[in-house]
């Protein structure tokens, strides 16, 4: 865009401001509220905002640790892991899930959830959750970087093999995903977005003659 005056920086000299804005402009980002079990059995939940989904046959999502932290210690482990949905009156349980806690120290019962055993995996999932997703764990990678040296951080990714929605949510066999009131993370440290019907709105998507295209990625 010309005429603009760009703040530019290379991350690798620094970015100059007060605050990283790499979170804040890749914003907002949708929520991975992960589930996991360690090898002994022990139950972890904790939120990933560094997560998305990445395929559609089969489903595949994930979420990256910026360090080698239980969820990812405990996929590794166990090879499984559940996303649950955070909605906008889960919020302060999601945050007290957030809190660095030893290896071992079950979330659920500090923030007040509700367990619900696996069905296809040995990972309870959020009661109060309106959608999950149980995974399998399909790759664990390393990052590198462009130096090719290895840093602390971490990408699970998952196969997921079960999902539930509260059929409340699902309209004439479309889940309404605005009518959960899901929140995002936003730019600060304690900014998020709520997602609201009101906020909705439509570009009509251009699929071209014969194209196998009907998913909404
Ligand atoms: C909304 C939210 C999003 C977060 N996203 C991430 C993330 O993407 N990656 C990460 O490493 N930590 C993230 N954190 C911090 C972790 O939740 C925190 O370090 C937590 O203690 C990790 O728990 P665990 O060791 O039980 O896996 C986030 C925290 C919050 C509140």
């Amino acid at each position: 865009m010309s005429g603009v005056d760009f703040h530019y920086y290379e991350p690798s000299q620094g970015h100059g401001l007060k605050y990283n804005p790499l979170n804040a402009l890749i914003a907002p980002r949708p929520i991975g509220w992960i589930s996991s079990r360690d090898a002994e059995g022990r139950v972890n939940l904790a939120p990933y905002s560094f997560f998305n989904a990445f395929n559609y046959d089969p489903p595949i999502i994930g979420f990256s640790s910026i360090a080698w932290k239980d969820s990812v210690r405990n996929a590794s482990e166990t090879g499984e892991f559940v996303w649950n949905l955070v909605t906008r009156e889960l919020g302060d349980r999601m945050n007290a899930t957030s809190a660095p806690l030893p290896h071992g120290v079950d979330e659920f019962p500090i923030a007040g959830l509700t367990a619900v055993p696996g069905r296809v995996v040995n990972v309870p999932r959020v009661g109060e959750s309106r959608a999950a997703m149980e995974c399998k764990v399909i790759d664990i990678v390393q990052f590198r970087n462009t130096g090719g040296d290895k840093v602390n951080g971490w990408l699970v990714l998952g196969e997921v093999v079960a999902v539930y929605i509260d059929k409340l949510l699902i309209d004439d066999g479309v889940y309404q995903t605005a009518q959960a009131l899901p929140i995002m993370r936003a730019g600060g440290l304690n900014d998020y977005v709520q997602v609201s019907p009101e906020n909705v709105f439509q570009i009509m998507r251009l699929t071209g003659a014969g194209s196998k295209e009907h998913h909404g990625a």
